[in-house]
C-alpha cells in the first residue's frame, strides 16, 4: 500500500527531474499526483535551484569568496557574455573565489588536510576501512550498549547546537512508537563550512557505518540522506560506497536507504525545515517542541544527526568512549576545523577539541597579511577581533565570548578588510535565505541589510544604525529558529569590536 503522504514526498523529485519549475511543469505534476497545482509551483519557488533553473554558472557570495573577489569573477563572466547568477556559499571556501555550474560540475580540489593520526576520530587523511567491525560490535553488544559508549564519549553534534548525541539517540529507542528513522544531514550550507563535504569524499565508509549502527541501535526501518543539491559528486560517492557495502554483506538487508537532494536553500539544513523538504513540502522551520526524536520525519521518531557525528561513531565504539572523551583538551573528542579567507592554506584541519584559534592559523599555513577578525563558526557565529585568537575553539568558550562554535566553519579576516562591508555581506546572505515564516526575522533581516546599505551611502552617518539594537533584539528573542536568531550577530559583533568603523 503507498504510504500516506508519498504523492506529496514525490514532488520535489518530480520537479529535479523534469529540470525545476519550467512552464507547464506544476500542472504536468499536478496530474500526475494530485497535489494542487498552486501548491506545487508554491514549494518549487521556495527552492533556488528548482526556480530558477536557467540561471547559469552561480557565483559564490559567501564571505570566504567576497575575500578573494568573487564580485570579479562575475563582473568577467558579464563581460563574456556568460550567463551567470550570485548564489549563497557553495561549500567550497577552500577554493575562493567559488562557482558551480549545473550543467558542468567542476570538480572539487583536493583541499590541505591536517595528517593522519591515530588520535584523530575521522582521520580524513587515512584509507577508507571497509571491515566493518564497529556495526558487527554493536550487533553483538546490543543497542544500550552503543548508547552507554556515545554517553561516556559525550559527543555532543558537530552540525552546529552541539547538543548531547546519546540524549537525542536514548530519546528515540524510549518511544512506544515502532515506525523510526535516521537521516543524516549532508546539507552543509553555513557560510565556511566544508567539513561534511570532506568526510563524505574521503570516508563514505565511515558514515555509512555510522548510520548502520544509529539504525541498529535505533531499530529503526530506514535511513535518509539528505546532500545538498550543489554537491552532486559527494552524494554520487556515497551512494557508491552504499553499493559496496551491500555487496560485502555487512548491512542489515531489512533497513531501507534513501537519497534526498537538496535544492539550494540554507534553511533546509536546520532539521526541522529540513523534514518538511523530505517531506516534500517548503522548508520551513517547525516549532519546537515537540522535538524530531519524539515528531519526526512523517510524525515518527526520528534521529537527525550531522555527518560529522555520524562519521565519529564507529572511533567511539571501535576504541571506546572514554578513548574519544580522552582525545579532547577542553571538551571531548577531536574536530573538523574549516580554515578559509585570509589563510596561506585552507583546508579541514582535525584536531583536540578546543584547540586555540591561534593554533588552527598555524596549521593553515599562517595569515594572509595582518589579522584583524575571525569568524569562529560561520556567518552564523559573528566576528571575533585578532586580540582573542588565545580563546579555545570549543562551545563553551566562545559561547561565553557571545559567539558560537557552530559548525566550525572558521573565516579569517585581515587588515584590508572593511568591517562595514563583511557585516553587509552576511546580512544579504541572512535576508536571502530567511524562510519568511516569521515576522522578527522576515523583516529584521531587511531593516539590517538596508541600515547597512544606508550607512554606506549616506556617508557612514551613525544616525543611519540608530536601530540595530532594538532591531536584533526582536530577533533574537522572537525569531522560531536559529536563522533568525542568529543574523543580527555580523552586526552587532562587528559594532562591538570595530567601533570606529560604525562612527563610534
Ligand atoms: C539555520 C540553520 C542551518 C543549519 N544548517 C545545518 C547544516 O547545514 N548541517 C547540519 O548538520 N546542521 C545544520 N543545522 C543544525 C541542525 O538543525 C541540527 O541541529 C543538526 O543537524 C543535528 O545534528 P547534530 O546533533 O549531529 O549536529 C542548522 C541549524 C540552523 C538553525
Ligand atoms: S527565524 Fe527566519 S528562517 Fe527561521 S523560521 Fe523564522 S523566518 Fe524562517
Amino acid at each position: 500500500m503507498e504510504k500516506k503522504g508519498a504523492r506529496r514526498e514525490a514532488i520535489l523529485d518530480l520537479l529535479h527531474d523534469r529540470g525545476g519549475l519550467r512552464p507547464g511543469v506544476s500542472k504536468e505534476i499536478h496530474r500526475e499526483t494530485g497535489v494542487p497545482e498552486a501548491d506545487i509551483y508554491g514549494v518549487g519557488t521556495f527552492y533556488h535551484l528548482l526556480a530558477d533553473p536557467d540561471a547559469g554558472v552561480r557565483v559564490c557570495q559567501g564571505l570566504s569568496c567576497k575575500l578573494a573577489d568573487s564580485d570579479g569573477l562575475k563582473a568577467r563572466y558579464d563581460a563574456e557574455g556568460k550567463k551567470s547568477c550570485f548564489t549563497a556559499c557553495l561549500g567550497r571556501c577552500d577554493m575562493a573565489p567559488a562557482f558551480w555550474d549545473p550543467s558542468d560540475e567542476p570538480p572539487l580540489a583536493d583541499c590541505a588536510l591536517s595528517p593522519s593520526s591515530p588520535d584523530q576520530a575521522i582521520d580524513l587523511a587515512a584509507p577508507d576501512p571497509t571491515g566493518y567491525t564497529a556495526v558487527a560490535k554493536a550487533a553483538e553488544k546490543g543497542p544500550e550498549w552503543v548508547v552507554e559508549q556515545l554517553e561516556t564519549s559525550g559527543l555532543t553534534g558537530r552540525g552546529g547546537a552541539g547538543f548531547p548525541a546519546h540524549i537525542k539517540w536514548r530519546a528515540v529507542r524510549q518511544q512506544a512508537e515502532t515506525e523510526r528513522y535516521v537521516v543524516l544531514n549532508a546539507d552543509e550550507g553555513e557560510p565556511g563550512t566544508f567539513k561534511d563535504r570532506e568526510v563524505i569524499l574521503r570516508r563514505p565508509h565511515l558514515v555509512i557505518e555510522g548510520l548502520a549502527i544509529a539504525a541498529l541501535a535505533l531499530e529503526a526501518g530506514a535511513i535518509y540522506i539528505y546532500v545538498r543539491g550543489e554537491f552532486g559528486r559527494v552524494k554520487r560517492d556515497l551512494m557508491a560506497a552504499l553499493d559496496e557495502a551491500r555487496g560485502l554483506g555487512v548491512l542489515d538487508e531489512s533497513v531501507e536507504w534513501h537519497f534526498h537532494d537538496g535544492h539550494g536553500a540554507y534553511i533546509c539544513g536546520e532539521e526541522t525545515a529540513l523534514l518538511e523538504a523530505l517531506e516534500g513540502k517548503r522548508g520551513m522551520p517547525r516549532m519546537k517542541p515537540p522535538f524530531p526524536v519524539e515528531h519526526g520525519f512523517r510524525g515518527k521518531p526520528t534521529l537527525i544527526q550531522n555527518v560529522e557525528s555520524i562519521a565519529c561513531v564507529p572511533a567511539i565504539l571501535n576504541r571506546g568512549g572514554d578513548w574519544f572523551e580522552s582525545v579532547g583538551r577542553t571538551q571531548p573528542g577531536s574536530k573538523l576545523y574549516c580554515m578559509s579567507g585570509h589563510v596561506r592554506q585552507p583546508g579541514v584541519y582535525e584536531v583536540p577539541m578546543g584547540v586555540s584559534m591561534e593554533e588552527l592559523l598555524e596549521l593553515a599555513g599562517g595569515v594572509d597579511g595582518t589579522l584583524k577578525a575571525f569568524s569562529p563558526g560561520g556567518a552564523s557565529s559573528g566576528f571575533l577581533p585578532a586580540d582573542r585568537t588565545g580563546i579555545a575553539m570549543d562551545f563553551a568558550a566562545l559561547a561565553e565570548e557571545g559567539s558560537m562554535l557552530g559548525s566550525a566553519g572558521v573565516v579569517v579576516l585581515n587588515d584590508t578588510v572593511d568591517m562595514v562591508e563583511a557585516a553587509l555581506t552576511q546580512a544579504i546572505f541572512f535576508e536571502d535565505e530567511s524562510c519568511g515564516q516569521c515576522a522578527p526575522c522576515r523583516i529584521g533581516t531587511q531593516i539590517l541589510r538596508q541600515t547597512l546599505e544606508r550607512y554606506l551611502a549616506e556617508g557612514r552617518d551613525p544616525k543611519t544604525l540608530e536601530f540595530v539594537d532594538d532591531v536584533s533584539w526582536g530577533m533574537c528573542e522572537a525569531s522560531i529558529c536559529g536563522l533568525g536568531q542568529a543574523a543580527a550577530l555580523p552586526l552587532t559583533s562587528a559594532m562591538k569590536y570595530f567601533p570606529d568603523e560604525f562612527g563610534h
